[in-house]
């Protein structure tokens, strides 16, 4: 009678061990597709400004500023420190300098070798830059620091990402 739809040991096992492989196989493949896929589908550039100072505290005088980013590398994220110049120029205009050296990637300081006060100096083979961040001929660096992507919104200084123009 109803002995037809029952279903056998070795039905069971089968339909047991399909599903659990399927399960494993599809545990597998996952990651692997979302691998693949996953960059195309994040948003370009998507690296937000951050809000670091108000526009007051701006002076002539090259300061440093620092904030942190959260940075997602795969399914790793993490929180990486994020550092720039920033100063008004002669024109009153915002001037925002990654402080990266391109000739190495050392960390440059203004005002720091006292024989070139009103430059960046980086410390690990004498290069140096002008105040408005470019190389001065004769030293290692070939590539002017590149300048940090900022925005002004009601008085407060935001910073992003280095601009790739600078050659790094
Ligand atoms: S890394 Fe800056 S001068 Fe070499």
């Amino acid at each position: 009678m109803s002995d037809k739809k029952r279903v056998s040991r070795r039905q069971f096992l089968n339909y047991t061990l399909t599903g659990v492989g399927g399960f494993m196989a599809a545990g597998m493949l996952a990651p692997m597709v979302r691998f693949a896929i996953d960059p195309v589908l994040k948003p370009s550039g998507a690296g937000g400004l951050v809000s670091v100072a108000s526009v007051e505290e701006l002076t002539n005088e090259p300061q440093r500023f620092e904030w942190t980013v959260d940075q997602v590398d795969g399914w790793y994220e993490s929180e990486v420190q994020r550092t720039a110049w920033v100063y008004r120029n002669d024109n009153d205009e915002i001037v925002a300098l990654s402080p990266i050296c391109t000739h190495l990637g050392c960390t440059v300081d203004y005002g720091s070798n006292e024989e070139y006060p009103d430059q960046f100096y980086c410390p690990c083979h004498a290069g140096r830059y002008t105040k408005d961040g470019v190389n001065v001929p004769g030293t290692p660096p070939t590539a002017p620091l590149p300048p940090i992507e900022y925005e002004v919104r009601e008085g407060m200084l935001y910073l992003g990402e280095a601009q790739s123009e600078g050659g790094v």
